[in-house]
């Protein structure tokens, strides 16, 4: 069975509430699903200051962080985070940035990647952010493995790229078309993975 890790940002849980969705995807086709947060950067004063995200620090914090060990145990990378004029939280980017020494040696190549996002707004940046973040998998040399149209779920949800989700701000929660789809994402990298996996096992 493909070995899944889901590595995610979320300040005010929306992206965190869609991560939970992907995995649970994933689990279904029986994978084994690894769920890792990426470590805070904001400083104590700033998460304080927002009720949202400091209730959501302490939702999560017994996620483990992910390391560059979970990276490397994985078949399958899919990455979450909120759009941030445009482009992934830099909470994430920070953690891409210290794969340098697993991208050296190839131990990313091969692997399955795909990427989800929220954003306040309908036209804020969701394929921005999604395709910024397939832009790392290709220099892993990672195939990318988008949910397409793969599913009726999407002609619902309405994004080939990656699950996304408009949440006004963290005001409004994941619906329930959106959890399905990043359900479905979970599930498709999950299945094409464990298909590579077998290709791969006998070539
Ligand atoms: C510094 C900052 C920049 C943001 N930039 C954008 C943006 O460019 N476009 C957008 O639609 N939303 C933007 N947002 C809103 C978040 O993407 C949105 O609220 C997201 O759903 C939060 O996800 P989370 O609850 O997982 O933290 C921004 C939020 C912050 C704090």
């Amino acid at each position: 069975m493909a070995k899944i890790v889901v590595i995610y940002y979320s300040a005010t849980g929306t992206t965190y509430k869609m991560a939970l969705a992907v995995k649970e995807g994933a689990e279904k086709t029986g994978a084994e699903v690894r769920l890792r947060k990426v470590r805070e950067l904001a400083p104590d004063e700033a998460v304080a200051s927002n009720e949202g995200w400091s209730n959501h620090r302490l939702e999560t914090q017994n996620v483990l962080e992910a390391t560059l060990s979970d990276l490397e145990w994985a078949d399958a990378i899919i990455l979450g985070a909120p759009t941030r004029y445009g482009v992934p939280a830099a909470q994430l980017k920070q953690f891409i940035d210290t794969t340098g020494p697993l991208w050296a040696q190839g131990k990313l190549v091969n692997k399955i990647g795909s990427s989800f996002t929220s954003a306040a707004t309908t036209h804020g940046g969701h394929e921005s952010t999604i395709l910024a973040l397939n832009n790392t998998f290709y220099h892993w040399g990672c195939l990318i493995v988008g949910p397409g149209y793969a599913d009726p779920i999407q002609f619902q949800s309405g994004n080939p790229y990656g699950t996304s989700f408009t949440s006004q701000n963290g005001t409004v929660p994941p619906d329930e078309v959106t959890l399905s789809a990043a359900r479905f994402q979970g599930q498709r990298v999950a299945d094409v993975a464990a298909m590579f996996g077998h290709q791969k096992q006998h070539s």
